[in-house]
């Protein structure tokens, strides 16, 4: 794999000026992310080509002979996962992408576990973690720290690709790729995700999956968002900004009763407390941001109900044996699509697309 040519030859001063649209471009080589940092370096063409590959894996890996075929991809690369905050989801399967590609992994779960004890600096971690590793996947509570690694790491002589597995309040890429995935699958026989409408509810000032599937969504024709919250939780005007520099229509709203029955998809949020300075979110009242069984009736039929997850109350249990609840849905969903990006990042798309095409799969 060559070195990513763009980001050795930009210094870090005037990378770090430059908005989430204008750093993507770094990211990407000949239309094939080799980093993969934020939603905006993802067009729609490479959407729906990581869409159309993450069916060829899932497809390929339901029989053995296709299992064996999948791992034998990535067996002479290794994988350091590296979740410097809490993670379930995210990081199973970021780790269960790697076995079904063959990739051998390490991880480092708790910095406490790192010689970051010992003064060590989070950027000479990670730069140790590359001496071993062929591909950093990584969650981190700093908003851009990812960036910063991947620029830092571009200008040694050994530049492995770097995963953001989450990054501070600001972005979450490889969740607003499984959401667009699970959209896709969801409205494949309803005009796919082109002229939907649909509502975020919940935490949207602080919510990171939102802001990333956000401006996916701005990748789609006539898509038109709303964005369901207390002001004090409101989306941020960053974001907002640049759904109007897309062309992307929407609506500010704390009515979330009158969304539900207008909307195709609702993608429900927690509240995201950990990141209050003093307690502030709990004196919000957000009991009207909930979706309940009642909820159930007036949601279109063929609309969905989405949710990153971890949840709390904002969906109730009941809910979901629904056909129409997919948030456990997003979650296997998740681990086809990042093994679909790793394979993309290393190449090895060409051949796992040959082996569905020769079999009809
Ligand atoms: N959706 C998500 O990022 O979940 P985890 O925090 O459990 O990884």
């Amino acid at each position: 794999m060559s070195k990513t040519a763009a980001l050795d030859r930009i210094a870090w001063d005037k990378f770090s000026g430059l908005s989430s649209i204008e750093k993507a471009p770094y990211f990407v080589e000949n239309g094939r992310s080799f980093h993969a940092l934020v939603a905006q370096q993802f067009s729609r063409p490479m959407l729906e080509d990581l869409c159309s590959l993450t069916t060829c894996v899932r497809r390929i890996s339901k029989t053995r002979a296709g299992s064996d075929f999948l791992q034998r991809q990535l067996s002479d690369k290794r994988a350091m996962l590296y979740f410097a905050q809490p993670s379930t989801r995210t990081y199973l399967s970021f780790y269960s992408a790697c076995q079904i590609i063959g990739l051998q992994t390490m991880n480092v779960r708790d910095s406490s576990t790192s010689s970051e004890v010992k003064g060590e600096s989070p950027e000479d971690s990670v730069r140790t973690f590359s001496s071993y590793a062929d591909l950093i996947i990584m969650r981190h509570p700093e908003g851009g720290f990812a960036e910063r690694i991947a620029w830092m790491l571009s200008n040694t002589s050994r530049p492995v690709p770097v995963v953001n597995a989450g990054s501070g309040k600001d972005q979450h890429p490889t969740q607003a790729l499984l959401d667009i995935y699970t959209l896709a699958r969801s409205f494949e026989k309803t005009g796919g995700i082109d002229g939907k409408k649909i509502a975020f509810v919940g935490d949207l000032k602080r919510g990171r999956t939102v802001r990333s599937l956000a401006w996916l969504l701005t990748q789609y024709k006539g898509v038109k968002a709303y964005f369901v919250a207390p002001p004090e939780l409101q989306i941020g005007d960053d974001i907002l900004k640049q759904l109007d520099a897309a062309g992307m229509p929407y609506e500010i709203s704390t009515d979330f009763a009158k969304v539900i029955p207008e909307v195709d998809a609702i993608y429900m949020t927690r509240i995201q407390d950990e990141w209050d300075v003093d307690g502030e979110s709990s004196k919000i009242d957000t009991s009207a941001y909930h979706f309940t069984k009642d909820d159930l009736k007036v949601l279109g039929k063929n609309s969905v109900i989405m949710h990153p997850l971890p949840r709390r109350l904002e969906i109730d249990p009941a809910v979901d044996s629904d056909p129409r609840a997919v948030y456990w849905r997003q979650v296997r969903n998740g681990m086809w699509i990042r093994a679909a990006l790793i394979l993309s990042i290393f190449e090895c798309d060409g051949a796992v697309r040959d082996y569905c095409k020769e079999r009809n799969l």
